[in-house]
C-alpha cells in the first residue's frame, strides 16, 4: 500500500489538478476529502481542457475509482453538472464515484448567507468568498442542529427537516431580511429540486469510511487530493481569511477517515510565484506592472468564480512553514514558464516586523498584513522554457532558481512543470517514474 497527498503550499490553485491527474497512473483510488465546489481544479491534455469543483482528478483516468470522503460539502445540482460537463468531454463514469453519505449538502439558504455576508463585510474585513455556500454549510455540520448529510436525503424524516430548517433560518437570518431572496427558504421548493438531484445520485452514495479501510488493509494505492491551498487552512492559515475546512497536510485523516499511518509521502505543491484570490493580507503581493505581467502570463483568473487573482513573488517564509505544517516529503513547483520574460526575480526570504527581522510566518492576520518582505533577488533567464523535457535542459538561471527555493523552503525538488499540457512536466526526482 501507498498512500500518496497531494496538498497545496499556498493559497490554492497551485495546479494541484495538474499533478494529481499525473500521479493517478500510479493510484487505484483518488479521495476528495475537505472543501466543496470552492475548488475549481484544472487538467489539460492536448487541446481538451477538464474543469473539476467536487468530482476527485482521477476521474478523467478509466482505471481509477473516486471517492468524495466525509469531510467534503456537496451541492448536489453543482455535482450533477460537473458530471454531465466531462461526460460531455467522452468520460465515462460508470461505477467509478462514490459519494459518502456522511458530506454535508450545501442548500440554497447557504449561498444566500454567503452571499449576504459578502454585501455585508466592506473593504479589508471582506473575505471574499467564492460564494458557494461554503462556509454557511460548514458552520451548519459544526452546529448540528440545521444540518443535513447525503445519506438523510434517502431516509424518512427529510421533507420535516427541510421544514424546519427553513422555520429557523428565517429568524437567524432576519437580520439579512432584504440581502437576499426569501423564495431561498421556501420549503416545499427545496424538497422537490433535492429530491430529484437525489434520485439522480443516488446511485453513487454509499459509505466511503469501510470502502477505504477495506482499501487501505488490502494493499490499493491511494491518492489523497487537497483542494485550497494550506494558507487557506481553517486552523492553521491566515485565519479569518481562510476557508472552513482543514485544507493543509493535516486535514487527510480527518476528512478522509484514514488514519495517518496510511500516508507515505506528501507532495507539496507550489507556484514559482505567489497568488491569492479574494481577501486578507498577503505581504510579497504586486500591485504594479510586473504584477499584472504575472497574471497576464499565468492567465491568472479564478478557475471556479473568473475573479483576477492577485499576484506577487514567492514567498519562502510562508512556504517554509505550510511545508513543515503539511509534512511535505516532496515539492512539485509549477508555472516555472511564467516568469520567463523576467529580466529579475525576487524571493521572499524574512518579514520586518516591529522592528524585528523574521523568518516564522506570523500566527496572526494583523501582524502578517504589517510585515515587510526582505527580497533576494535572482537573475531572470528570458529564454522560453515550455517545451523543455528534462531538467538539466533549463536554462542554468532557472535551475539557480528553482534550487533556491528548494533550499529555503527545506523540502527537495520532485516535479517541475512548464505549460499547462500533462506533457509539459520535468520529472526531477522519481515520483512521476513510470508515467
Ligand atoms: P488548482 O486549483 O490547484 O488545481 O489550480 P487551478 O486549476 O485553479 O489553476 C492552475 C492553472 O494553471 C490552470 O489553468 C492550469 O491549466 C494552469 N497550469 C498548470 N500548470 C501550469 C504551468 O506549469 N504553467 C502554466 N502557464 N500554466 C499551468
Ligand atoms: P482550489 O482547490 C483559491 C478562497 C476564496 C476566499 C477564501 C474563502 O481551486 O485551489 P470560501 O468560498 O472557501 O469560503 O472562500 O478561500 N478559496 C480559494 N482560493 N483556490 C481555491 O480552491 C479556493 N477555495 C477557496 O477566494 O479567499
Ligand atoms: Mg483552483
Amino acid at each position: 500500500m501507498s498512500g500518496i497527498s497531494v496538498i497545496g503550499l499556498q493559497w490554492g490553485d497551485e495546479a494541484k489538478g495538474k499533478l494529481v491527474d499525473l500521479l493517478t497512473r500510479r493510484s487505484d483510488i483518488v479521495v476528495r476529502y475537505q472543501g466543496g465546489a470552492n475548488a475549481g481544479h484544472t487538467i489539460v491534455d492536448g487541446d481538451q481542457k477538464y474543469v473539476v469543483h467536487h468530482l476527485p482528478s482521477g476521474i478523467l483516468n478509466p482505471d481509477v475509482i473516486n471517492v468524495v470522503s466525509p469531510g467534503v460539502v456537496l451541492n448536489p445540482q453543482t455535482l450533477i453538472e460537473e458530471i454531465e460537463a466531462v461526460t460531455s468531454q467522452g468520460i465515462v463514469i460508470g461505477q467509478r464515484l462514490l459519494l459518502s453519505e456522511r458530506a454535508h449538502v450545501v442548500f440554497p439558504w447557504h449561498i444566500a448567507e454567503d452571499n449576504a455576508w459578502n454585501n455585508t463585510l466592506k473593504g479589508k474585513k471582506n473575505i471574499g468568498t467564492t460564494l458557494r455556500g461554503i462556509g454557511p454549510c460548514y458552520r451548519d455540520k459544526v452546529g448540528r442542529t440545521t444540518a443535513i448529510q447525503l445519506g438523510d436525503l434517502y431516509r424518512e424524516g427529510f421533507k420535516e427537516k427541510v421544514h424546519a430548517i427553513c422555520e429557523l433560518k428565517k429568524s437567524m437570518l432576519a437580520g439579512f431580511a432584504g440581502k437576499f431572496d426569501a423564495d431561498l427558504l421556501n420549503p416545499e421548493t427545496t424538497i422537490s429540486d433535492y429530491s430529484v438531484l437525489a434520485e439522480r445520485l443516488q446511485s453513487y452514495v454509499g459509505d466511503t469510511n469501510h470502502y477505504l479501510l477495506d482499501a487501505a488493509e488490502t494493499g490499493k494505492r491511494i491518492l489523497f487530493e487537497g483542494a485550497q491551498g494550506s494558507l487557506l487552512d481553517l486552523d492553521h492559515g491566515t485565519y479569518p481569511f481562510v476557508t472552513s475546512s482543514n485544507s493543509s497536510g493535516v486535514g487527510i485523516s480527518s476528512g478522509s477517515g484514514l488514519p495517518g499511518k496510511w500516508i507515505d509521502e506528501v507532495i507539496g505543491v507550489a507556484k514559482c510565484y505567489s497568488t491569492r484570490v479574494g481577501g486578507g493580507p498577503f505581504p510579497t503581493e504586486l500591485e504594479n506592472p510586473t504584477g499584472d505581467h504575472i497574471r497576464k502570463m499565468g492567465n491568472e483568473f479564478g478557475t471556479t468564480t473568473g475573479r483576477p487573482r492577485r499576484c506577487g513573488w514567492f514567498d519562502a517564509v510562508a512556504v517554509r512553514y505550510t511545508t513543515r505544517l503539511s509534512g511535505v516529503s516532496g515539492l512539485a513547483l509549477m508555472m516555472l514558464d511564467v516568469l520567463s520574460e523576467l529580466e529579475e526575480i525576487k524571493i521572499c526570504t524574512s518579514y520586518q516586523l516591529k522592528g524585528q527581522t523574521i523568518v516564522d510566518f506570523p500566527g496572526n492576520a494583523d501582524d502578517l498584513a504589517e510585515a515587510v518582505p526582505v527580497f533576494e533577488t535572482l537573475p531572470g533567464w528570458q529564454t522560453d522554457i515550455t517545451g523543455v523535457q528534462e531538467v538539466d535542459q533549463l536554462p542554468q538561471n532557472a535551475l539557480n532558481y528553482v534550487e533556491r527555493i528548494s533550499q529555503l523552503i527545506g523540502a527537495p525538488i520532485e516535479v517541475i512543470s512548464v505549460g499547462p499540457d500533462r506533457k509539459q512536466t520535468i520529472a526531477v526526482g522519481n515520483l512521476l517514474a513510470g508515467n
